[in-house]
């Protein structure tokens, strides 16, 4: 069922970049939908090089199926370009030949945002990956956007910087794809998304102009913003090849905490207790449910429970200071002992060293691979009011294991945020894949409606890219696709740039 809706979207998109060409363009050009592509690989290979260039499939194969191996693409050739430049000359190539472009960073997207089809161009940023400027004057970098993440991190490190923004796939995860997905992590809370950090970009647009506005101005009232229209749009508008992003200052200490409770509702009141005694110190706040803690130990070598109690929630909390503030550590343990007696926390404990502290976090950051080595489950990542969590993780939870014959729920996430990895696991004895694929749709629908009711949004951080393509064209007000549709229009009027991803296309 859902290898079906996939494949009938795919086509859809494929039909829609062929037949806006057809609406769209001179008769010179719309004849070069049929045009070889032998001509075109050519010239490719002529501008790339063998570095840049390939057409083996052994080369494509690991960047064609999507992080949680629910879908495998095709290409015409994967093309690494190694500047700016190259990007604009293979967009223009492309654009000539009516052949679309798949931009892809690391491959870590959750929602088959890169995986290309057909008469596709795979086009790699990962040889972009200069750091151009580290600024502590100015708290700036410009970084291109094959940058892996935990690289940034350890080079503002070295200029005792920091770039605010951590998720789990760190280690691969890259700049440009985290800003076409506009992502989160783990600490939203304090400093926003991607968007929050973004000041500039340099991007190709997808009539090969070079859009560049790396001055890393904090104040640009220009009208509209580019950077903040690419940050979020999916390689859809364009491909993102450097950015300006801010630094924050260097943490002196921090203070990292693994906290038991009984309910999400208690995690919540802990949340606002922190913030009211420790500010905005108050730097992560994840919510790890006992049955996600249980994976990872299962799943991933090495780990062991934290607190012996083995309570139904658990927190992960950091809180940092900066040079010359009290220390972080015994800040929240008299906070955490004020929660005990009130009796919002059941156990703690604090990490007593950057060993343990980093402990803590790998059993948080490895929910999902732990959840994928279980063999899957329907993938939620939601948002709702935050006053609203507990009576919607309350309601839908039993709902959802009476309609579905024992289906279970894990959730966990960014509880400050009101966003939540909602993930629906298969009932136990029956065989994971099958259930999967036979429940995909019904259960996206079930959860997405509650989230709907409450006002809520069905991505709250891993985009839209192919896999939520129909339940965001069946959820979306229809003034949000309206103005999704014109601007993608406006941008990208032969649909070449990643398409069949985020904007649905009108069925009239
Ligand atoms: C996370 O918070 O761990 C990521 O968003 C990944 C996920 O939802 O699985
Ligand atoms: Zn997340």
């Amino acid at each position: 069922m859902y290898a079906h809706r996939f494949a009938l979207e795919t086509a859809m998109a494929g039909y829609g970049f062929g037949f806006e060409r057809v609406m769209n363009c001179a008769i010179g050009e719309v004849m070069s939908i049929t045009k070889p592509i032998a001509p075109l690989l050519a010239e490719l290979e002529d501008l790339l090089g063998p570095v840049g260039f390939t057409t083996d499939p052994h080369d494509l194969a690991p960047w064609l199926t999507d992080w949680r191996e629910r879908i495998t693409g095709s290409a015409l050739a994967l093309v690494s370009p190694a500047t700016v430049e190259q990007v604009s000359a293979v967009v223009k190539l492309a654009a000539a030949y009516a052949v679309a472009i798949v931009p892809q960073g690391g491959n870590t997207s959750m929602v088959a945002g890169a995986v290309p089809h057909g008469r596709a161009l795979l086009l790699s940023l990962r040889r972009m990956r200069a750091i151009r400027r580290l600024s502590p004057e100015d708290n700036v970098t410009i970084c291109e956007a094959g940058v892996i993440l935990s690289d940034l991190h350890d080079a503002a490190a070295a200029i005792d910087r920091r770039f605010p923004l951590s998720l789990g796939a760190k280690g691969s995860a890259t700049i440009g794809g985290l800003i076409s997905t506009n992502a989160g992590g783990t600490q939203v809370l304090r400093f926003g998304n991607m968007r929050a950090q973004l000041l500039g970009i340099e991007a190709v647009l997808p009539d090969g102009q070079i859009f560049s506005g790396l001055a890393g101005l904090r104040k640009d009232n220009r009208g509209y913003d580019l950077a903040q229209l690419l940050a979020g749009a999916e390689g859809t508008l364009g491909v993102v090849t450097a950015a300006a992003l801010r630094l924050v200052p260097a943490f002196a200490a921090r203070s990292v905490a693994w906290v038991g409770l009984d309910s999400p509702e208690h995690a919540l009141s802990l949340l606002r207790m922190l913030e009211q005694q420790l500010g905005d110190a108050v730097e992560g706040f994840e919510l790890v449910p006992d049955s996600a803690l249980q994976l990872v130990l299962k799943h991933i070598p090495g780990q062991r429970a934290p607190l012996a109690s083995q309570p139904a929630w658990n927190v992960l909390i950091e809180t940092t200071a900066p040079a010359g503030a009290p220390d972080p550590n015994e800040r929240l343990e008299a906070a955490l002992a004020t929660a005990f007696e009130q009796g919002l926390v059941s156990d703690a404990t604090l990490a007593a060293n950057e060993a343990q502290a980093t402990a803590l976090w790998t059993l948080r950051e490895n929910i999902s691979e732990a959840e994928r080595q279980q063999g899957g489950s329907v993938k939620h990542d939601i948002s709702v009011p935050i006053s609203q969590i507990a009576t919607f993780m309350a309601e839908t939870g039993p709902a959802l294991a009476g309609h579905f014959g024992g289906a279970s729920v894990i959730s966990f996430g960014h509880l400050g945020d009101g966003n939540l990895h909602y993930n629906v696991l298969p009932p136990e004895g029956v065989v994971a894949k099958q259930w999967l694929d036979s429940h995909w749709d019904v259960v996206n629908r079930f959860v997405h409606d509650r989230v709907s009711a409450c006002g809520g949004s069905l991505s709250a951080e891993h985009g839209i890219g192919e896999m939520k393509l129909a339940e965001f064209a069946r959820t979306a007000d229809p003034a949000r696709l309206a103005a999704l549709r014109a601007i993608k229009a406006a941008l990208d009027p032969t649909g070449m740039m990643n398409p069949g991803k985020l904007v649905p296309l009108a069925l009239n």
